[in-house]
């Protein structure tokens, strides 16, 4: 399979990026400026510059087909602390959710406007239950809630666009992982969350479009 994941220089998106290679599959790695990370001698790698925010890839260094789109690359923002009722901006906002949510719809865009993505491809987006409304009892963090909860309602309605071409999108929750993001305070490591995400993505079309799935294979409500 071909496979295209955004944010793969580091985190989730590395780990799934040695996940499929080491199951035979070919990757699309994306990054921004690290490429160093990658492993020059792994035949089925491709990394591709693209800053999910910034100028789109040429054709040529894209694959001809996607059977798998992983929105992953993904923002923060700032600390928590900075994201309380009392002190997040409108630009704290706006940069988030750019991110966030506008950079996966744009890779979308891009991919399905080349007709890279068509009969069996997956779209998996990668949000977060911060982004579930449900979920959300401890309030705070307006910035990174907001955005992924943003996301989960753009996937939802490409999942609705998407389905008479055979497209199925979901959305997944990686758990809370030990990555740059979280300071490596996460319950559970890089491995565990990427081989349940891909083991959801793999059984995608046993849920609804436009489901909101966590790497445990629970529907998560939103
Ligand atoms: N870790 C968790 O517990 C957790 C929980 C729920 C959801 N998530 C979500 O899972 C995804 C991956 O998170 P992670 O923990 O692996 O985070 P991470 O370690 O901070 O990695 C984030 C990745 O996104 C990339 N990125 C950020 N902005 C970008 C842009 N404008 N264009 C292209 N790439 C960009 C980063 O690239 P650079 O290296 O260039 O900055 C990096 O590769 C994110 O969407 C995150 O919100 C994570």
């Amino acid at each position: 399979m071909n496979i295209l994941i955004t944010g793969a220089n580091r985190g989730l998106g590395l780990g799934f990026s040695q996940h499929y290679l080491q199951q035979g599959h070919h990757v699309w790695a994306c990054y921004r400026d690290r490429a160093d990370v990658f492993d020059a001698e792994a035949s089925r790698l491709h990394p591709i510059q693209w800053d999910i925010l910034g100028a789109t890839p040429k054709s040529e260094d894209l694959p001809s087909h996607i059977d798998i789109l992983i929105n992953n690359a993904g923002i923060y923002g700032p600390s928590k602390a900075d994201q309380h009722l009392s002190d997040v901006s409108s630009q704290t906002m706006l940069q988030t959710f750019e991110v966030n949510c506008v950079g996966p719809l744009n890779v979308t865009q891009h991919l399905h406007r080349l007709n890279l993505l068509s009969d069996g491809s997956i779209i998996a987006n990668i949000s977060s239950k911060m982004g579930s409304s449900e979920d959300n009892s401890s309030g705070g963090t307006y910035a990174y809630r907001a955005s992924k909860a943003a996301l989960v309602i753009v996937s939802k309605s490409m999942a609705v666009d998407l389905a008479d071409a055979q497209i199925h999108v979901i959305t997944l929750h990686p758990g809370w992982v030990k990555t740059d993001m979280t300071h490596h305070t996460g319950l559970i490591d890089v491995n565990t969350s990427v081989q349940g995400m891909s083991k959801v993505i793999s059984q995608a079309r046993n849920y609804a479009a436009g489901s909101f799935i966590a790497f445990d294979g629970q529907t998560v409500p939103f």
